[in-house]
Order: C-alpha cells, then sequence, then structure tokens
C-alpha cells in the first residue's frame, strides 16, 4: 500500500470467504481498532461479541434475508451497546459511537487483508430479539451491527465513488 489513504478506497462489501479460520492475532488487532474508535465523552458504550461457532453463525445467517452470507463466514463480530450506567448525551451518541468502531474494524480487516461487509441490525426489533436469545444477551444490551469476516478468493479492487453533487461547500 503506497498511501495510507488507499485503505479506505480498498474496504469494499466482502459476502463470499475462503474457508480458513482468521488468525487469533489478527482478531484481537481487529477488536483493538474497533476499541480505538472515537465515542462522545470518550464513553466507548461499544461490547464486542466474537463468533466463531459455525451453528451459531449459520443460525444467525436465517435472521434476515440478507444475512445468507454469515452461514460461509468463519467468523463474525457482533457489534453492542450496553448502555448501563451511561446518562445524556454519552448514551445517546451510542449509535454513533457504535458505527464508528464498526467502521474501523471493517478498515483494520481490510488492512490485514481480510474482508467483511456491514450488517444492520440496530432499530430493528425483531432481529435484535432473536440475537439476543442466540447469544444469551441481556435485555439492557442492543444488538447494533454485526460483521462477518474472512479472506477474500481475490484481493480487492481500489474504488473510487466521485458523488460531486453531494459535496457543499459554505453554504447548502
Ligand atoms: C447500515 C447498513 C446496513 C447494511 N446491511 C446489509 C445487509 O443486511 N446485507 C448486506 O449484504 N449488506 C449490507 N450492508 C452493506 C451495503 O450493502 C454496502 O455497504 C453498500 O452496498 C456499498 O458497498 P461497499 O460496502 O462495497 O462500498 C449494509 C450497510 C450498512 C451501512
Amino acid at each position: 500500500m503506497n498511501n495510507k489513504v488507499d485503505l479506505l478506497f480498498e474496504r469494499h462489501s466482502l459476502r463470499r470467504y475462503r474457508q480458513e479460520p482468521v488468525d487469533p492475532q489478527d482478531i484481537q488487532t481487529i477488536l483493538q481498532a474497533g476499541m480505538s474508535a472515537p465515542s462522545a465523552h470518550n464513553s466507548q458504550p461499544w461490547e464486542f461479541l466474537v463468533v466463531q461457532d459455525k451453528e451459531r453463525l449459520s443460525a444467525c445467517a436465517g435472521i434476515r434475508k440478507f444475512w445468507g452470507m454469515l452461514s460461509d463466514a468463519p467468523m463474525a463480530i457482533l457489534v453492542l451497546a450496553n448502555l448501563e450506567g451511561y446518562k445524556g448525551s454519552a448514551r445517546e451518541f451510542f449509535l454513533q459511537d457504535c458505527s464508528a468502531a464498526a467502521e474501523n474494524m471493517l478498515l483494520a480487516a481490510t488492512a490485514l487483508g481480510y474482508g467483511g461487509v456491514w450488517l444492520g441490525i440496530y432499530p430493528l426489533e425483531e432481529p435484535q430479539q432473536q440475537l439476543r436469545e442466540i447469544f444469551q444477551i441481556p435485555e439492557a444490551v442492543l444488538p447494533v451491527v454485526m460483521l462477518p469476516i474472512g479472506r477474500p478468493e481475490t484481493p480487492p479492487e481500489v474504488k473510487r465513488r466521485s458523488t460531486p453533487e453531494k459535496i457543499h461547500y459554505e453554504l447548502y
């Protein structure tokens, strides 16, 4: 990688994975990247649930129509928000905090030669409830995003998405 910013352009949603486990050291690095995200008042309301059990991954794959890739993935990281004890804006911004952590992890996975895809959970009630049952997550803890992660068959292409009409300067 010549330029550090290329990492952002290399990330893309990966939905098919090579059948090989993710290196435990790499899992730790990816989690560390999640925990290095910014959060409101530095509140860090996130928790992470690492899933490698095939049966649990397959159970998750059936929760939503577009989650089928979970049954193929060697692992997934479930991003949770535990808001116990959080008040005011440290509580209200949990979705932004957890989203920042999720994106950091996708970028770290890309940097390490893996790929993943963002599966949005919160605020969908039914998937949250099903995930609580599968993983014995307490009612007060919110499942926010799930990230299946694995090695791609081919190296990622660098993509640059340019939509200049979405950019405004000074005034809308
Ligand atoms: C909130 C959110 C929810 C998403 N949910 C799904 C999903 O359920 N299934 C899926 O395959 N991709 C999902 N994606 C991935 C998007 O489809 C993907 O990011 C988008 O098509 C752009 O492609 P790219 O990630 O390769 O740039 C989701 C992304 C976000 C941000």
